[in-house]
Formats: C-alpha cells, structure tokens, sequence
C-alpha cells in the first residue's frame, strides 16, 4: 500500500495520462523491468503487509484510476472479500444491482449473511428502485457498472450522486471497462475494485485482485484486513500484472473496435435473437453508457440464439474463440449456460469477451459455429 498524491482533482481529460502512466507509474527507474522481490521479508517488512512488486503495483493502479490508496490481493474475489469485510458489520445493509459476478453473490448471500449482514438487490437501471432502497439505513452500495454476464449498464454518475444524499458508500467492480474506459472516482465513486486476473493482466496467465480506494482510511482498514486474512498476492502475479498493464490502452481500444464489430455482426445476424452490447443505439443502456464511458464501450457482449437448445452445438463448432471461462484475455473467450450452476434456474445466452485477434478472423469463426 502506497500513498498517491490525495489532492488531485479528477477530470475526464485524465485519460489522456493513461498511456504514460500504464508504462510508468509504479516503476523504478534504475531496471528496465520491475525486479520480483520473492522474498518473505524485505527490508524487516513480512510479505503481507508489502512487498517491493507489489507496491510498485499498487502504484500503478492507484494512478491509472486516479485514487489516493491501493491494495492487492490474491485474486478478484478476494479483493471483494477483504473489502467487504473491512467495511461491513453485523446488521449493515447492502443494496446491490441484480446481476453481479456469481461468485460475489455467493460471498453476500452465503458468508456475509452468516454474519448478519442483509442484501437487498434491486434493478439500479431504475434510478427509483434506489431511492426507494435507501429510505432504509444502508451502510454500502454496490455494483458493476457494466455488469457480469448480462452486460447491463448501470449510470454510475447517478447511483454515487443519489447515494451520496445517505450515509452509505459506493464500491463498485471496474473489471469489464478497466480505467481505459471509465474511471469511477470521476463519478464520486468511494472504492473501485478489479478482478486484475482479466484485462489488467491480460494474457489469462495471472489470478489477481486490486482494490483502489479514495481516501488512505478506507485503504488502511482494508490493508489490515489483507493483514489477517492473508489474501496477498504474489510477486510474480505482481510482476506479470504489471507487465499485462504497460498495453492496456492498446489491447482495450481494439478489444473494443472488435466488440463493437461483432456486436453490429450478431444483430443482424438471423440465428440471433438479442445482442447486449452498450455500443449497439439498439441498447437499452446506450444513451447511458455513451455520457459515462469514453474510448469506446468495451470488449464484452451478450447474446442469445433464437433457439437457445443450439447453445451447445455452437460452443462445439467455435474454433479460433475458446469456450472457457474467464474473460479479457487477448484470445476470444465464449461461454454459456448457467455459468457452472451459478445461476439458478439455467441461463440461456452466449456471454462472449472479443479477443484481439483479426476482426475477420472472429467473425469468420462466428459464422461457422452458428451454422451460417
Ligand atoms: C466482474 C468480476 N469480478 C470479480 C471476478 C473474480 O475475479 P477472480 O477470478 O480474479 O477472483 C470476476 C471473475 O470472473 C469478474 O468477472
């Protein structure tokens, strides 16, 4: 964990930075390349309170979402974890977006509730749902501004503003738009949180989890929690993440050219029923995501087949895109299904992450799996 500079006052005109930060921030200037301090103790300080790569890290993201403080941990949930639990006590109360990661479901709905903590989950797309929620003593409320897997675009702007009137703090989850695309503290945003395991890292060879926070309170006590729990990332994780960001304006933008392609290809394309993509007019969350988001709209899309029974049958024919889990990576990921029994009930769409190789190669691969 390491100090920013506090006091700077967050503008849009900050991504212009991106790219000098991605490569920059965080690195000693002596070494071409961040050394891995493998060692458990350096300098008298033990591996889970910091560590020289991970530090540099921390520095990086804390720059690149504009924050005062950052923490890294062993992996996306459990940075969601460790924040969660920093903050919450029993008989706080969560309001949550519907649609979330699963696993962060889990985390709320089977171990905080064993703690007393209550979640109500409403639709943040309707502004009134949350205003209705907050009535309520809330402590948190949390999201992802482009959700996991139903690409749902939630108006960041208007959900700290609205919760700002109450007591509660905003935590949201940036791993799908990545600062590249939407920085959160911009927005009155009071901890962002990445899977760094997806874009940050980028090559699917790293689990991660970074936590930014806006102010040094907030990261203490989540740095304490790191502390005792000991979800602390490891410094060849560190150092690859590291590496993984110095492209991450290159990757996001053509992860998002390509998406933005085969968006526009799905729907039209006569197999298809719906495509969720936020830069589709088509989009019921367009207007929002084109004041919230800039640089394009992202790399990941939702869809569905007008016969959903054709899932499996496509998931066998893709080639060139892989049908695993995870996403953000530089090869084109697709999965379906209910996501490994997460989610209840089945779930019938395609959830696809665009890779960066050629846009015609994609949608080529595309075409033969839907059988068209
Ligand atoms: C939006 C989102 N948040 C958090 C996570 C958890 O990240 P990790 O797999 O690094 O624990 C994921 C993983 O898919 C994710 O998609």
């Amino acid at each position: 964990m390491k100090q920013d500079d506090p006091s700077k006052n967050h503008k849009i005109d900050d991504f212009s930075q991106l790219a000098t930060q991605s490569i920059h921030s965080g690195e000693n200037l002596s070494t071409s390349a961040p050394p891995i301090y493998q060692a458990v103790t350096v300098d008298g300080v033990y591996l889970r309170s910091g560590n020289p790569t991970i530090d540099a890290l921390e520095t990086r993201i804390t720059a690149l979402e504009g924050g005062t403080s950052s923490i890294a941990t062993s992996s996306g949930t459990s940075a969601i974890s460790q924040t969660l639990t920093a903050l919450l006590s029993a008989g706080d109360r969560i309001v949550c977006h519907k649609t979330i990661y699963a696993w962060t479901k889990v985390i709320l709905d089977s171990y905080l509730a064993k703690f007393g903590v209550e979640v109500t989950y409403i639709d943040m797309r309707d502004l009134d749902q949350l205003r209705l929620a907050l009535e309520m003593p809330t402590r948190l409320v949390y999201f992802e501004p482009i959700t996991n897997p139903t690409v749902d675009v939630i108006d960041t702007e208007a959900v700290a503003r609205i919760t700002k009137r109450s007591e509660a703090i905003v935590v949201v989850d940036n791993t799908y738009l990545t600062p590249y695309h939407l920085k959160p503290f911009n927005w009155g945003i009071d901890i962002v949180i990445h899977s760094a395991t997806k874009y940050l890292c980028g090559h699917g060879d790293a689990l991660a989890g970074l936590i930014v926070c806006r102010t040094s309170e907030f990261a203490e006590r989540i740095a304490h929690v790191r502390n005792a729990y000991g979800g602390v990332l490891s410094p060849q994780n560190a150092f690859l993440t590291l590496r993984g960001i110095k492209t991450l304006p290159l990757r996001m933008k053509q992860h998002a050219a390509n998406a933005q392609q085969v968006a526009e290809y799905l729907e039209k394309h006569p197999k298809v029923s719906q495509v969720n993509y936020p830069g589709l007019k088509s989009n019921l969350g367009y207007k929002v995501a084109k004041r919230m988001i800039i640089n394009g709209f992202g790399g990941m899309i939702n869809f569905g087949l007008i016969n959903p029974a054709e899932q499996e049958r496509f998931l066998k024919r893709v080639q060139l895109c892989k049908p695993w889990v995870s996403l953000g990576d530089t090869q084109s990921l697709v999965t379906a299904g209910n996501l490994g029994g997460l989610i209840p009930g089945g779930y019938d769409r395609i959830r696809m992450s665009v890779g960066l190789e050629s846009i015609d190669d994609i949608i080529a691969d595309l075409k033969l799996a839907l059988g068209n």
